[in-house]
């Protein structure tokens, strides 16, 4: 079934308001606050929906997070029932030091549709559409993957560009890309946005891969899924009280590599508001007493992908 079109207003709204409550905490060097200024926004409008909503990506598990955990239901109890995934703000260290990259995100889907997984790191990788789906694949070399995608979207090999969070873990294939002589995107953080980089030629960047958040991996693909571009994950439990979560949410096989339509499944709606000036998106602006907003929005039934600007009148 497709999700209401009403929905896209309420989701936009949403996001929207979240970054707006993050604006004061910017460059204050305090994630935490500016965290739960974010996820306290969201909460309080999402308990404004008609909706009989279920968090199955949220800020954590139950006995971590106070609020938005995974499991909480939300919503006025009336209307559809929705999966709900949340990241309020992500890229906290980006507002904590005011820099470029911050968003608030939340994808929804119907009910379960959207991949239901405790919090842990995810493997990862995304690339373009019209691309084969068994060219790409999160078991291969760098340069078989990169050699595939040269052929398949017929641009020269060394004309190619990845994307990766910077991290020692990644060092590796930043290695193999510069014995490749390919160009490589460093991201410090934000891998929801350096996901979607695959979207848009604008962005020139052909493959995005390693390993991140899987929450973020699963925000993103909702919005991969809308473009038709790919994406693989692979969650990493490593440790008993992961595979044991694991284990309760019905996931045996700790090993699993996922394809896109196994973590996202039917329709789904993803909205992405600007907090801090980014690739996807602006941050938040001042213009004549409002707060100006850039927010993507993505419906997959709607074949919508569009930025939408908004201008939220600053309460006295
Ligand atoms: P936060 O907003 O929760 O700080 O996450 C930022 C982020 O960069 C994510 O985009 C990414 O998936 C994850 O952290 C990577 O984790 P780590 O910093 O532990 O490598």
């Amino acid at each position: 079934m497709d999700i209401d079109k009403v929905f896209q207003d309420q989701l936009i709204k949403i996001t929207q308001e979240a970054a707006i409550s993050v604006y004061p905490h910017l460059g204050k060097n305090n994630k935490i606050i500016a965290d739960e200024a974010a996820t306290n926004s969201m909460r309080t409008n999402l308990n404004k929906m008609n909706i009989r909503g279920n968090i199955v990506i949220g800020e954590g598990e139950m006995d971590k997070a106070p609020m938005l955990y995974i499991g909480e239901k939300v919503g006025t109890k009336k209307g559809p029932e929705f999966d709900i995934a949340v990241d309020p703000l992500e890229g906290t260290n980006f507002v904590a030091k005011n820099l470029p990259g911050a968003i608030s995100v939340i994808a929804i889907s119907n009910k379960n549709d959207l991949f239901n997984a405790p919090e842990s790191y995810m493997q990862k990788i995304s690339y373009p559409k019209n691309i084969d789906h068994n060219a790409i694949d999160l078991d291969f070399s760098l340069k078989k993957n990169l050699s595939n995608l040269a052929d398949s979207k017929n641009k020269k090999f060394e004309s190619l560009r990845i994307c990766v969070l910077d991290r020692p873990r990644h060092q590796k294939i930043i290695d193999e890309a510069k014995s490749l002589k390919i160009e490589v995107k460093l991201i410090s953080d934000g891998d929801v946005s350096g996901a979607l980089l695959v979207t848009e030629e604008k962005h020139n960047i052909d493959l995005f891969l390693g390993t991140g958040g899987g929450p973020e991996g699963v925000l993103a693909a909702s919005a991969l899924d809308t473009y038709g571009c790919g994406f693989q994950g692979r969650f990493i439990f490593d440790t008993d009280e992961l595979k044991k979560r694991a284990n309760n949410m019905g996931i045996n096989d700790f090993d699993k590599k996922y394809k896109l339509d196994e973590i996202v499944k039917g329709d789904s709606l993803f909205c992405a508001t600007g907090i801090t000036k980014g690739d996807l998106v602006n941050g938040v602006k001042f213009r004549d007493n409002k707060m100006v907003v850039n927010t993507l929005i993505t419906h997959k039934s709607q074949n919508m992908k569009k930025i939408i600007t908004g201008e939220i009148d600053i309460k006295k």
